[in-house]
């Protein structure tokens, strides 16, 4: 089959959360099954444009309301993410540094998907499936089904992947002229509480839709920012599939950015390596448990919490614990991770930011992960965590409650009911307790770090649903 995916992120061009890692994976994984897909992404001015050899595929204009904007679309030389990558590059509105957080990102994202569409629609071939990642991608089914410029594609399933329902990307009905033009009888299809609403329409006109786990399906019929009745309607045409994780990216063996790579086999000495050497430029004490939060500092994330949490920890243990967190967002909440510093300096730390090799020595050499999320559609953080043998300490919720079994269950995790201060100091002091064990630690690391959450499962599961 020949899937095209389209997302707004796409792990090394672009990444700012957990999509940008499961597109850089999932078309990987559907191509070593034989298949052909594909990614097509706006072209932000990142690295990665300017560190590798592209050619042109495609030189065109993209209408936008009343406007004509040179388009062009290019395509990665070498195949050397195990996909074809097309970036769609319009100057001026798409080749930013960053993915998102601009006041027209509207516009951006509906100049992206009207360009995509319209280079598609002169392709001799069609693809056989359109996948759509999020709200910034959620109009394609609406307008491949609608607007009679698309004609010769609106036989092309289309599917939507929502992975977080909380962003919409909704936009005032004064912008409508943006979208080509339609058969007005289907209007309803882009609204939403007298808004148009990417996400709602994709969930309206998607021939089938998915979420990133099946416990978060159930959970978007009940609480999803306003769309729960929506979700709950079309719940037939629904499916929940388990993200996997790329366990060629995310392999404690091989990764280039820890300081000791390991094995399950090995994964004491591994660990401690490590771990001492984050303590060294962490400040923190070699000698006791390693807490750590990595993730965007965000309500939905719990990072709110996180402050209150951290004092009650750091205070009750008088020293016996360090707690490590990286992450960027809130800056209230920034701020207030960075005051613990001057308090607790030698059991605590912060790394406020983005980092990506950080992030790989902190799953490498913690001892513990903390995920008190509120919402979590899936979570990759507790899969990577696994993989390096730290053990995840979770709220029972979405993505979260699908891959962590607490160990008063025979499983090899901390798991916690709510998303509030008292639930998470409970669940560190249980943690801690499990620490003092060492045989049993040293056993449930050595087990973890061989589940299995490889892409290979769930990217059979995407071709099945394609094909039902
Ligand atoms: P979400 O997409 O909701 O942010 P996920 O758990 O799906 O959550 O994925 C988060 C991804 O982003 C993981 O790869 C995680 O390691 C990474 N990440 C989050 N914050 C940071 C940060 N500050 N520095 C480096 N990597 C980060
Ligand atoms: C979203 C969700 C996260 C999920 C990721 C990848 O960002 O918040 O839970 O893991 O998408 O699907």
């Amino acid at each position: 089959m020949e899937i095209i995916h389209f997302s707004a992120e796409c792990y090394p061009v672009a990444k700012v959360g957990g999509l940008g890692d499961v597109v850089g994976a999932l078309p990987k994984y559907q191509n070593k099954l034989g298949h052909v897909a594909k990614v097509v992404m706006p072209a932000y001015d990142t690295k990665f444009l300017h560190q590798n050899e592209f050619e042109v595929v495609y030189d065109g204009w993209v209408r936008l309301g009343y406007n004509n904007l040179p388009v062009r679309i290019f395509r990665e030389k070498t195949n050397k993410l195990g996909f074809d990558l097309f970036l769609v590059h319009i100057a001026g509105l798409l080749d930013r540094e960053k993915v998102y957080g601009y006041a027209d990102d509207t516009e951006r994202f509906i100049a992206y998907q009207i360009a995509s569409l319209d280079w598609i629609a002169q392709w001799e071939h069609k693809p056989d499936v359109m996948h759509c990642h999020d709200h910034h991608t959620g109009l394609i089914p609406f307008m491949v089904g609608n607007s009679h410029i698309y004609r010769h594609l609106n036989h092309i399933p289309t599917f939507l992947t929502i992975h977080n329902a909380q962003y919409q990307g909704q936009f005032g009905w004064d912008k409508l002229h943006y979208l080509p033009a339609y058969d007005l009888r289907n209007s309803s299809k882009l609204d939403w509480g007298n808004s148009i609403n990417p996400l709602a329409s994709a969930i309206k006109c998607a021939w089938r839709v998915t979420t990133v786990s099946p416990s978060y399906l159930d959970e978007i019929s009940y609480k999803a920012n306003g769309l729960e009745n929506l979700l709950a309607q079309e719940r037939g045409k629904s499916f929940g599939i388990l993200n996997g994780i790329d366990n060629e990216v995310w392999n404690p063996q091989k990764d280039q950015m820890l300081n000791k790579a390991f094995t399950n086999r090995t994964v004491e000495s591994g660990k401690k390596a490590n771990k001492d050497a984050l303590c060294d430029v962490f400040n923190l004490d070699k000698t006791k448990p390693l807490y750590t939060f990595i993730g965007r500092l965000v309500g939905e994330k719990g990072a709110d919490l996180l402050p209150d949490i951290f004092w009650n920890a750091l205070q009750q243990s008088d020293g016996e614990i360090n707690i490590l967190v990286l992450g960027s967002g809130d800056p209230d909440v920034e701020d207030r991770l960075n005051e613990i510093t001057h308090y607790h300096a030698g059991n605590y730390n912060a790394y406020i930011g983005y980092n990506e090799a950080l992030s790989h020595q902190i799953y490498a050499g913690a001892d513990f992960l903390l995920m008190p999320s509120r919402v979590e559609p899936c979570g990759l953080n507790q899969m990577y965590a696994l993989r390096y043998g730290t053990i995840p300490i979770v709220r029972r919720i979405g993505g979260l409650k699908d891959t962590v079994t607490d160990i008063g269950d025979g499983g090899f995790g901390i798991c916690h009911d709510q998303s509030n201060i008292w639930d998470v100091n409970h669940a560190i002091g249980r943690a801690y307790e499990l620490y003092l064990d060492q045989k049993r630690v040293k056993e449930i690391r050595k087990f973890i770090m061989t589940i299995d959450h490889s892409w290979d499962r769930a990217a059979q599961q995407y071709i099945d649903l394609y094909q039902m």
